[in-house]
């Protein structure tokens, strides 16, 4: 009798998952198979690029509202972030002219100009140059140079010039006018008369005209 009724369970469970195995064939999954967790896995989302019936010019990617502006890209003060004043270059510096913005100008210099225009911003024995790079950089001591206003600077920074690459995705704003403030010190350092050093600093550093 428990013979009968084992081999009853065993047949019918076989046939179960017989059932369960064969029952679905043919049918078109729209959903995943097997899911035991969701978790928000799968949702109805729309691919980029992908249209949608939702708005009327078919688009489900949306063009983004007039006058958006990211947090922190409201750049209105045009001195500060073009080196303009209306279609002018500005001759004045717009953040505070102080020490510690000069040695943080001095320190960014070193790092990303002085391998081709060098220490002194001559552009001779620059590390680049003597590798033999191309293009001579031009000296910030050329007479043009030194009577260019300060935003020129910081725009050549920002936008690059000829074949000088631009800085700015390496260089923040406040840092590009840090920078632009030590190459005026560079310019009116270097075109000083020799006189101006004291002759024994001059005998001892062993520097001549
Ligand atoms: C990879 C080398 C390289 C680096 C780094 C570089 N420059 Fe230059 N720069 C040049 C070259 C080359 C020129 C000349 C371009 C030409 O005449 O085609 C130049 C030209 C200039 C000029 C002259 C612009 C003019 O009106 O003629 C200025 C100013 C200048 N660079 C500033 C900078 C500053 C500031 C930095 C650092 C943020 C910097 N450069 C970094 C290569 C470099």
């Amino acid at each position: 009798m428990r013979r009968t009724h084992s081999l009853l369970l065993l047949a019918s469970v076989l046939l179960a998952s017989v059932l369960l195995a064969a029952g679905c064939r043919g049918d078109l999954a729209i959903e995943p198979p097997i899911h035991l967790n969701p978790n928000m896995d799968n949702q109805k989302y729309i691919e980029s690029q992908e249209g949608s019936k939702f708005w009327k010019d078919g688009r489900g990617m949306r063009p983004q509202v007039k006058g958006t502006i990211a947090i922190g890209e409201l750049r209105e003060n045009d001195r500060l972030y073009r080196g303009m004043v209306g279609n002018q270059l500005t001759k004045k510096l717009p953040v505070k002219l102080t020490e510690n913005l000069l040695k943080r100008g001095k320190e960014r210099y070193n790092i990303y100009c002085r391998p081709c225009h060098g220490r002194t911003g001559t552009g001779k024995n620059a590390p680049v140059v003597t590798k033999g790079i191309v293009i001579q950089p031009t000296s910030y001591l050329e007479t043009r140079l030194r009577k260019m206003p300060i935003g020129h600077f910081f725009q050549v920074i920002t936008k690059g010039i000829r074949n000088m690459p631009s800085y700015a995705v390496q260089i923040p704003v406040h840092d590009r006018w840090a920078i632009a403030a030590y190459v005026r010190v560079l310019q009116i350092a270097g075109s000083q008369p020799i006189e101006r050093i004291p002759s024994a600093v001059r005998q001892r550093k062993g520097w001549s005209k």
